[in-house]
Formats: C-alpha cells, sequence, structure tokens
C-alpha cells in the first residue's frame, strides 16, 4: 500500500458535519472539514519525542522520528522501544505503519510541514542549559529547507532560546518566508506520558508577534485532543514551563523542609499534607515528603532557572533554598539510618527503589541511586531491587541488585524505600518479616500503610512522621 491518499471514498456525518471518508496507509479515516493528515519530523527520540511521535500518529498524522543515535533507531526499526514508558511500546506497535525511525533527515524534511524539536538540553557545569543538540537542529534545518515548515520546539529551553533560534536560521540563509517557530512546551509525566499528552490540561503556544498562521496549524496538529490553549509570546511560553516545574519542585521541597520541623515536634507530615491539600488554594499533589525530587527534569530545569534569573541580576532565593532542601534530604536520612542501626558497616540493607519515581526504568539523577551511592560509602552491604530500573554503577563490590524483592530483603537488617513502587506498597509485612534478619522498614516516600506494618511486629520509620 503506498502512502498517498486515495481519493475520498465517501462522506460521513460528525456533529452535522459533513466529514470526507479516506484511505490513507491501509486505514480508513474520516476528516472533520479542515483537518488534514498531516506530515511531522520529530527530532529526537528519547520521551519526549517517542510519546509525540506516537499520539501524533494515533491522531492521524504521518510521523518521521529522526535520531541521531544509530542504536537506538536501529532499535525502533526492530520493533524494541529503548526506554520503558507504560502503554508507549503498544501504541508505536498499533501506529507502526504512520511511524517511520531515521538517522537523518535527508528525505523526509522536504515532505514535512511540521518540525518538532524533541532534542535534550542538558547542564553545563554552572547549571546553565547547554544548547548544543539544538545547535545541531538548527544546522540540519538550515541546508534542508524548501517549503514552508512551522517549526515547534518542544524541548525545554530557557527564556529568549526560540527568539534566538529564528535568528539563527535567517542568519544561516533561510528565506523567513519559508518558516516560522512556535514554543510548545510539554507538561508529560514520566510514567504516565501518553495519558498526559491525550489528556493535557493545556497546550501552551508561544508565538512570534508577526506569525498569523502557525497558531491553526498546531490546533489542526492537535485537533483530536481537547484541551484548553494559552498562547502567548515565545519567551511566555519558554517561562510557563520553567515556572511550572520550578513551582512543582518548590512544594516537594516545603512539604520536605515541613516534615523536618513535624519530626523535632512528633507530628505526622502526611496529616499536615493532608490539612494542607483540602486548601483548593493549595491542592494535594506534590505534597508528598520523601527522598526528594529527582528525574531529568527538575533539578536541571530549576538550576538553569535560576542562573536565567542570575544573568538579569535578579537574586533567585527561592529556587536556591528549593535546591538547598532538596540536596540535603538524603544526608538526614542516611544520618537518621546510622542512629536506627548500631554498626551500620556491618549490615545488610535492602533498598527498595532505583528508578527516580515508580513506573519509570529512568535513574537520571535518582534520590535513590544517590542514596544507595552514599549509603555504600558506610560499607554496608547493599542489596538493591527495582521492577524496571538498573544500577548504573556496577563498580561497588558492596551493592548487588537483586532480580526479585524476596531476594532483596532476604537475611536484611533493614529493608528502606527508596522509590514508590505499587510492588512495594502490596508487600506482604509477615512474609517480610520472615525472610529479614532485623525489624526495621523505613519508608523514605512515606507511601506505606504504617498500622499494617507494624501489626506485623516490624518497626516503622517514615519520613517526618513523628
Ligand atoms: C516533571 C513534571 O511533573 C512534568 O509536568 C514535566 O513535563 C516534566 O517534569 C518535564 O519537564 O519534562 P517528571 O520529571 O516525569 O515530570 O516527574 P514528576 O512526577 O514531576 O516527579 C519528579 C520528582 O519529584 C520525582 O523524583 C518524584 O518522586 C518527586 N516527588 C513528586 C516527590 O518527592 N513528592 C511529590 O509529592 C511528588
Amino acid at each position: 500500500m503506498g502512502d498517498s491518499i486515495h481519493g475520498v471514498l465517501g462522506i460521513c456525518h460528525v456533529a452535522n458535519q459533513a466529514c470526507p471518508l479516506i484511505c490513507y496507509k491501509s486505514r480508513i479515516l474520516f476528516l472533520p472539514k479542515g483537518v488534514s493528515v498531516m506530515n511531522i519530523c520529530v527530532i529526537g527520540a528519547g520521551y519526549v519525542g517517542l510519546t509525540t511521535a506516537a499520539v501524533l500518529a494515533e491522531l492521524g498524522h504521518e510521523v518521521n522520528c529522526i535520531d541521531q543515535d544509530k542504536h537506538k533507531i536501529e532499535m525502533l526499526n526492530n520493533g524494541e522501544i529503548p526506554i520503558y514508558e507504560p502503554g508507549l511500546k503498544e501504541l508505536i506497535y498499533k501506529n507502526y505503519n504512520y511511524l517511520t525511525f531515521a538517522e537523518s533527515l535527508d528525505g523526509y524534511i522536504k515532505r514535512a510541514s511540521v518540525v518538532i524539536i524533541c532534542v535534550g538540553t542538558p547542564s553545563w557545569e554552572d547549571g546553565s542549559t547547554n544548547l548544543c543538540y539544538i545547535n545541531s537542529v538548527i544546522d540540519d534545518l538550515s541546508s534542508r529547507i524548501n517549503s514552508y515548515k512551522t517549526i515547534i520546539t518542544k524541548s525545554t529551553v530557557p527564556p529568549g532560546t526560540n527568539e534566538w533560534i529564528y535568528t539563527k536560521l535567517l542568519e544561516k540563509g533561510v528565506p523567513p518566508q519559508l518558516f516560522n517557530v512556535v514554543s510548545n512546551p510539554e507538561f508529560l509525566r514520566e510514567g504516565s506520558a501518553i495519558h498526559d499528552m491525550f489528556h493535557a490540561d493545556k497546550i501552551v503556544i508561544g508565538l512570534r508577534p508577526d506569525d498569523q498562521q502557525s497558531l491553526s496549524v498546531v490546533q489542526e496538529m492537535y485537533s483530536g485532543i481537547s484541551s484548553p490553549y494559552i498562547v502567548t509570546s515565545l519567551n511566555g511560553a519558554e517561562m510557563i514551563k520553567y515556572a511550572s516545574n520550578a513551582f512543582l519542585a518548590t512544594k516537594i521541597s516545603f512539604i520536605n523542609e515541613i516534615a523536618r520541623i513535624c519530626e523535632a515536634f512528633h507530628v505526622d507530615v502526611s496529616d499536615v499534607a493532608k490539612g494542607l491539600g483540602l486548601d483548593p488554594r493549595i491542592g494535594p499533589q506534590f505534597l508528598q515528603a520523601g527522598l526528594g525530587y529527582g528525574g531529568s527534569c527538575f533539578p536541571k530545569d530549576i538550576k538553569s532557572l535560576e542562573q536565567t534569573a542570575l544573568s538579569k541580576n535578579i537574586q533567585p532565593h527561592i529556587l536556591r533554598a528549593v535546591q538547598t532542601v532538596n540536596d540535603t534530604q538524603i544526608d538526614i536520612y542516611i544520618r537518621k539510618l546510622r542512629l536506627t542501626l548500631d554498626d551500620l558497616p556491618n549490615r545488610k540493607i535492602a533498598v527498595l527503589g532505583i528508578a527516580f519515581k515508580p513506573n519509570t526504568d529512568d535513574t537520571r539523577y535518582s534520590p535513590a541511586e544517590r542514596f544507595i551511592r552514599e549509603l555504600s560509602e558506610s560499607g554496608c552491604i547493599i542489596h538493591a531491587y527495582d521492577p524496571k530500573a538498573k544500577l548504573d554503577d556496577h563498580h561497588r563490590p558492596n551493592v548487588i541488585q537483586k532480580t526479585t524483592v524476596n531476594e532483596a530483603i532476604h537475611e536484611a537488617d533493614c529493608v528502606f524505600i527508596a522509590t514508590d513502587w505499587e510492588e512495594f506498597k502490596q508487600l506482604n509485612w509477615s512474609e517480610v518479616k520472615q525472610l529479614m534478619k532485623g525489624t526495621i522498614i523505613f519508608d523514605a516516600r512515606n507511601c506505606l500503610n504504617r498500622e499494617k506494618v507494624e501489626q506485623c511486629g516490624l518497626h516503622y520509620i517514615g519520613v517526618g512522621r513523628g
């Protein structure tokens, strides 16, 4: 079957609107008025790029996903998905005929009307954003644009970056009538990225002041997703993204600081979080005290926003404090473990959780992994387990990754919950007690039912829980 549209097969009526039925790549689609199948290039096949590509293919578009990582592209072309993200594999398989994976834009860029940039934006040593991958996308695009493209940036970039992308493309000789630049940051959470994209609470669009047409291109691309649009300037959209992540990280550090105070007054921080969360002005989310935030976004984005503020001589007091709390959270729990268990170097600790949060295999800036690394310095034996994530560091003789929970907790003096996977919440605590040597359950994510644990004769310690 070719990949062109084979004429209109008939007409159906949707919401009193006559919609042509078309056959496209062996799929029968109906196109509401004004909606067409678009040819889209997604550059970058990480969490954001793959999720975006799969969702846009599901919405009916033809999507080419480009990544310079040869191995990743080979995997994708062999039906292997390089990351674990619930539902992603199924969605890619379902839309395999409408997705291509390639190393180079050549052969794809000509036909694309939309290009979506989803490459990584790592940090420089000082915390500011390294735009080297964005830069190389600009180089790749500038030599290949020969018909009109709407260039959409989804990568998280500091305010001013999309303006800079526009200027760079002009400087490299791309005629202004052949492109426009749009900022469309993503708000996907790893572990629920597909759901978050289909059920976005908002779609943020940043446009250049004289851009009359990009909004309708983006709306057409997302038709099928019903979300309110926030339309602002390029800088405005970039700021919304940073401010969102900074605010969420602030909530986490706030509750972690409150947990420290609760502990001193024998107050359970979970009760305090419940009380706070019921106030609609505050809301219940992101008030779970624990080992602190991690992942590929919050640590990097807060630092980047801090540097952005400093570059304009603005002192980012709150952003600094948020990071200070987060950076010291693990030390507190290592100190607490030392106080709870005498002779730590001769103990065996089962650490449950390696990923930075549940439902992902991602260990980037994982507090759980950092905890394992720092705890291992004490010389104790660590048996780590995670349902999906692998330990990066294989060089510590006292750290062993086990393949089941039971293997990890066998003969352990203490079980330490470092990531709040559902599997750990569902553990049978009587069985755990039988397998362990000691009785201490350290719930560093406040995710367990304390009573259930204690009923089995185990000693429960949480975060700021009196
Ligand atoms: C975050 C944002 O939630 C997304 O909206 C955003 O799109 C994404 O960053 C991004 O910029 O790409 P994500 O990094 O996937 O998503 O993870 P979160 O669910 O936000 O969790 C971040 C960290 O905070 C995790 O380590 C988690 O364990 C921790 N956390 C979260 C807490 O310690 N307490 C909480 O109450 C909530």
